[in-house]
């Protein structure tokens, strides 16, 4: 485990830094998974006095109430305040690092990039300066998502990164890969024969990948009116999710190998023509969406990987904002078993049904055929799995997983920069095309469960267990 680091965020003052780093890292320090020497820079523009910053942050319930434990972790933080833009801030910023590496023994510097994605490349290349100066091995660069806004920006801005950091400090964070059940994912494939040889285009029919929420883009209005759902969404949390359910079993389970079998997934994926536009997106805006614009807050669409194994097995994905509930699921629909036997009732054979509860409960649901007891007919039955319903469990946040692979690098959770190329150009596909442009955006009233072109998409049916 790491000795000792510094975590400097840039956007302290910002929701993410309150409402999911700084919690994560305490909730660390309080399961004692954080080694005693650490200091936390919290870099903001807001000109606040240590005090009024604490106060910022109690405003969040995630800190629970103020004990010894809570009044121990505060001490460890130090508010900075800068523009991202000034560069002489940097080097000051650079004294206190070194400061406080006197303080805590230690020189391993963290740079979370909390901030919006325009100050991005400014904060590397200042950064860079320092950084130089520095042990490369001693540093660690975690950057949000959006990677870029397309692929040329997101080469561009690689590039840069890249340029200033060595590679091997880069942390590209997506933290749905944080999450319980999608790391089960490849858990249950992995170590069940039953799935193992069930897992091609030759057993499973189709699968669903659906994440909505029941709130809207509220006062991200801004960074949100620029980006829309596909680019929000499925170009990071979708795509990765699709990698993990359909990437080939590697020898072994390490960083490297999940990258190469991600990458030959994401490289495989069948990107959209107008045609396939046309009958296979469907784009919708909830209504009271706070600007005029034609940005999307809801997508469905459908596709394929074109490789043997899975050539011909409709994937769709879907999400969108101000829906009834928030939930994130996955269905795998195997086929259905049509030989005819003259023992059965096979009227009633339903096709076997495999769900990752992902959010808000996580658990794994299966349903399958049975005997009716008494005859012969067959009715279906099911395997239902709750994990949040264990009273004594209670699941680390996504963050808290990835900021603690990251201190210990572990780079096994997070995109490489070709996972993120071959994302972008799937979603260039359909956002480059002029097809896109002229496609109706459906309205949609708040609090919907689904859109009636996007149930007809998916063939009828739900995008959710019920
Ligand atoms: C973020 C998106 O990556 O994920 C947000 O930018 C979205 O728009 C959020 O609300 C959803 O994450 P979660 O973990 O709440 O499902």
């Amino acid at each position: 485990m790491i000795n000792s680091f510094i975590f400097n965020i840039f956007g302290g003052t910002g929701d993410l830094a309150k409402k999911k780093l700084l919690p994560a890292l305490y909730n660390l320090y309080k399961k004692d998974m954080l080694p005693e020497n650490f200091k936390v820079i919290s870099i903001g523009r807001r000109n606040y006095t240590k005090n009024q910053y604490v106060n910022f942050l109690m405003e969040d319930t995630k800190f629970s109430s103020r004990d010894k434990q809570l009044d121990d972790f505060l001490e460890k933080i130090t508010y900075y305040e800068m523009n991202f833009d000034d560069s002489s801030k940097y080097k000051d910023l650079d004294v206190l690092n070194k400061k406080l590496g006197e303080e805590i023994k230690g020189d391993n510097r963290v740079f979370y990039f909390a901030t919006p994605p325009s100050y991005f490349e400014v904060i590397s290349n200042n950064l860079s300066m320092y950084y130089k100066n520095n042990q490369k091995n001693h540093q660690r660069v975690l950057i949000e998502k959006p990677f870029g806004s397309d692929l040329k920006s997101a080469e561009y801005f690689n590039e840069q990164l890249e340029k200033a950091f060595d590679k091997n400090d880069i942390y590209r964070i997506d933290h749905y890969l944080g999450k319980e059940m999608i790391q089960n994912i490849l858990t249950m494939r992995f170590t069940n024969q039953l799935f193992r040889n069930n897992w091609s285009k030759d057993s499973i029919d189709n699968i669903k990948i659906a994440i909505s929420e029941n709130i809207g883009v509220e006062e991200r209005i801004n960074y949100y009116d620029s980006v829309g759902a596909l680019r929000d969404m499925v170009q990071n949390h979708l795509l990765q999710i699709l990698s993990f359910l359909t990437l080939e079993r590697p020898f072994e389970i390490t960083t490297e190998s999940l990258k190469k079998e991600k990458l030959n997934i994401l490289k495989n994926l069948k990107t959209f023509t107008p045609d396939s536009i046309r009958s296979d997106v469907v784009f919708g805006q909830y209504d009271g969406y706070p600007v005029k614009s034609e940005t999307e807050t809801y997508v469905a669409l459908k596709t394929e990987i074109l490789t043997d194994k899975w050539k011909g097995v409709p994937i769709y994905l879907m999400t969108g904002k101000h829906m009834s509930e928030k939930k994130a699921e996955v269905l795998i629909t195997f086929k259905k078993d049509t030989s005819k036997d003259c023992f059965f009732n096979n009227d009633n054979v339903e096709n076997n049904l495999l769900a990752f509860k992902i959010q808000p409960t996580e658990g794994v649901y299966l349903r399958i055929n049975s005997k009716v007891p008494g005859n012969n007919d067959v009715s279906t039955v099911s395997l239902d799995y709750c994990q949040t319903c264990n009273t004594n469990y209670s699941s680390p946040e996504a963050y808290e997983k990835l900021l603690f692979d990251c201190l210990n690098r572990d780079k096994t959770l997070f995109a490489s920069w070709e996972e993120i190329k071959y994302s972008w150009t799937f979603i260039d596909s359909i956002t480059k095309s002029c097809e896109s442009r002229r496609k109706a955006l459906l309205k949609y009233p708040r609090g919907v469960e689904d859109i009636k072109e996007s149930t007809k998409l998916i063939g009828g049916g739900k995008w959710f267990l019920d």
